[in-house]
């Protein structure tokens, strides 16, 4: 698929008159670019009016950039309707859950149940498709843009029957929806199907299984649009297709999405003023490169600078573009891709930093993005290699849903929980791969399993099995609490998984926190935990019970006060050492479990530095050193040693 790294980005012609469609393709050429994604928001340009198609403007563009040497990311351009269709077809609309309707004059305005939607959308589809199929610059299909972004659910008439259509396939009949719901609570019992409303604006909260099994349908029927869209790209190219995911985007199982692209495509825009971006990012290419399995992945959307839509937009720092990208690249990324080449002049996005600044080519940003294509044209061996990773970190969206429910014992922010485990390995030099809750995790020598709320008996019995031929076990507070309909366990909190860890959960004891959602660490009330693994946590404890587990911390304070919060079942008859924590770890104590746990499992960094800010990956045979601190860093690996400079990356060889 990739004789070269695509390096390119959002292209908008139609925002700009011909003449400078020529000096666009010029700065391509002189940047690097090799692909431009072109049309997704092009349908009020290419169907002015119902069932009026003009494609000569957008002939001629594919037709330059082609004579240029630029290749085509395609787009269908269905992510937002033009204004004729919601005049003549106001039923397209979204709805929101207190019955606002969203109107028109922004973009993702489409319910995705709408049947007018799906009938306009693919009819356009398909006009394009056969039009373009066969255009030599054509490389790959790009299906509408972000699903879910702005709109991840509607709760109009027409999604209602959809939903009613989604929970009859699922549960067959109404008395087994009746059973999984528990819907004996409150008066909740329906008589048939026709009585089940999505969760729409209630008195008070609404069934937990219900709303999991709208979140679960929501995402379907996204998904129904994409796997629509690609059935008519399909039936007349054999090109590769995408559509691009948004990082831990809750709104969409991606693991489930992904079955349903021929490569992983993400938009990542991490916030430069934010201390934690790196390594969010760094989770972030982590994930995209775990969905993607076999296939490959790439960056389609950054902003080569600033933003235009946080409440403060902080530019990247000199160099900063650069590091990110190729971050990317040694997590597996086979292309850096932006959103978007030239920085708009009207519209909600001119603020928005681009590949060409509306202060032109001689500027700071236009001569990193020369430099970058230049440096990305050298890398083009690594297309296709593997990054290498002996530890999984479970990831899983049910789990993600039902724990950022209301009516839970606290808020806790799933990503937070999870990342707080992916960031302590990034510290430490280790890279780490997600896991879905149906992933083989046999390559695994760690396993974590953070806050998996929900459960199925094969999950636990995957996990349990990894141990039992030797893999290292963490499991952490709020996992295996629930099954698919959110019942609560039989047997227990932890299941079957009380046994693997020789603990039990008896109490939780969240501690008081009147308003805060607990996502940011330093808005969470701390308290601390003593004993060999002594450290600070945050806003959880519980009642845990060691009965065949070594306890390594206890909690100080509140209902669980000298209890156990960390635990360890030693390694026996060939089985895994097995981790318990009973908490949410600060940094500090999460860097010393996880030197436990690679101690105990052999996992080992691919090279060590005393500097945090230095991230280290290895990818095929060459490894990445990236220096994101403002100081020079000693790095040391296999058969190497190097001082990185301030903001320095090197990429060298390694067996
Ligand atoms: C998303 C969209 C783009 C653009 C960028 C701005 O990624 O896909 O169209 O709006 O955000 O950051």
């Amino acid at each position: 698929m990739f004789d070269t790294l695509w390096y390119g980005g959002d292209y908008n012609p139609e925002q700009w008159a011909p003449d400078v469609w020529d000096d666009d393709v010029r700065l391509m050429q002189r940047a690097g670019v090799t692909v431009a994604t072109v049309g997704v928001f092009s349908w009020a340009k290419l169907e002015p009016a119902d069932g009026e198609f003009d494609f000569a403007w957008l002939d001629d563009v594919i037709d330059r950039l082609h004579a240029g040497g630029v290749a085509v990311d395609l787009a269908t351009a269905t992510a937002a309707p033009p204004p004729w269709l919601v005049r003549e077809h106001p039923d397209v609309l979204p709805v929101m859950a207190d019955g606002t309707v969203l109107g028109v004059g922004s973009r993702q305005h489409y319910s995705p149940s709408s049947a007018t939607y799906r009938r306009y959308a693919a009819r356009l589809a398909e006009r394009i498709v056969h039009r373009y199929a066969d255009h030599p610059a054509v490389i790959a299909w790009h299906v509408n843009n972000e699903y879910g972004c702005h709109v991840p659910r509607c709760y109009s008439d027409e999604s209602a029957v959809a939903f009613r259509a989604w929970l009859a396939e699922r549960y067959g009949d109404i008395e087994t929806l009746n059973d999984a719901w528990g819907t004996a609570f409150w008066s909740q019992h329906y008589a048939s199907f026709e009585e089940v409303m999505p969760p729409r604006a209630a008195p008070a909260s609404i069934n937990p299984t219900q709303q999991l099994d709208f979140d679960r349908f929501s995402s379907d029927a996204l998904l129904a649009l994409h796997v629509m869209e690609s059935e008519i790209i399909r039936a007349r190219s054999d090109k590769p297709i995408t559509t691009n995911f948004m990082g831990f985007f809750k709104a969409a199982d991606y693991w489930a999405w992904a079955q349903h692209v021929d490569f992983v495509t993400d938009d990542a825009y991490p916030d430069p003023a934010d201390p934690r971006a790196i390594p969010y990012a760094a989770a972030v290419r982590d994930i995209m490169r775990s969905l993607a399995g076999d296939k490959p992945w790439i960056l389609m959307e950054q902003a080569t600078s600033a933003v235009n839509w946080r409440p403060r937009n902080a530019p990247k720092p000199v160099g900063g573009f650069r590091r990110l990208s190729l971050q990317s690249i040694a997590r597996g990324a086979d292309g850096i891709m932006q959103f978007q080449w030239r920085q708009s002049v009207r519209g909600s996005e001119k603020f928005h930093s681009a590949m060409v600044p509306h202060a032109g080519e001689d500027t700071r940003i236009f001569r990193e993005v020369c430099a970058l294509g230049e440096e990305l044209a050298r890398l083009t061996d690594v297309i296709g290699t593997r990054v290498p990773s002996r530890v999984a970190v479970m990831f899983d969206w049910d789990s993600w849903w039902a724990l950022e429910q209301t009516d839970t014992p606290a808020r806790v922010s799933y990503v937070h929980a999870v990342l707080a485990w992916h960031h302590a390995l990034w510290r430490a030099g280790v890279t780490v791969d997600f896991a879905s809750r149906s992933s083989s995790l046999d390559s695994y020598d760690l396993v974590i399993v953070p806050s998996m709320q929900v459960v199925t008996p094969e999950v636990q019995e995957r996990v349990a099995a990894a141990r039992e031929r030797g893999a290292t076990v963490l499991v952490t507070y709020q996992s295996a609490i629930l099954d698919l309909g959110l019942g609560v366990l039989p047997g227990g909190y932890l299941g079957s998984w009380a046994s693997m860890l020789g603990v039990r959960v008896e109490e939780f004891a969240p501690f008081a926190h009147p308003d805060q959602y607990f996502d940011a660490p330093s808005t969470v009330p701390g308290s601390a935990v003593e004993g060999a693994l002594a450290g600070d946590i945050e806003g959880w404890s519980e009642v845990v019970h060691a009965d065949a587990a070594e306890v390594l911390a206890t909690f100080t304070e509140g209902l669980a006060a000298g209890g156990p919060a960390i635990t360890r079942r030693a390694p026996s008859e060939g089985a895994g050492a097995a981790w318990y924590v009973a908490t949410q770890p600060s940094d500090a104590l999460a860097d010393a479990v996880v030197a436990r746990l690679l101690a105990d499992s052999g996992v080992t960094p691919v090279a060590t530095s005393a500097s945090p800010e230095v991230e280290a990956v290895r990818r095929g045979e060459k490894l990445f050193l990236i220096n994101h601190g403002a100081t020079a860093a000693e790095v040391e690996w296999d058969g190497g040693a190097a001082t990185l400079e301030p903001g320095e990356v090197r990429v060298v060889a390694s067996a």
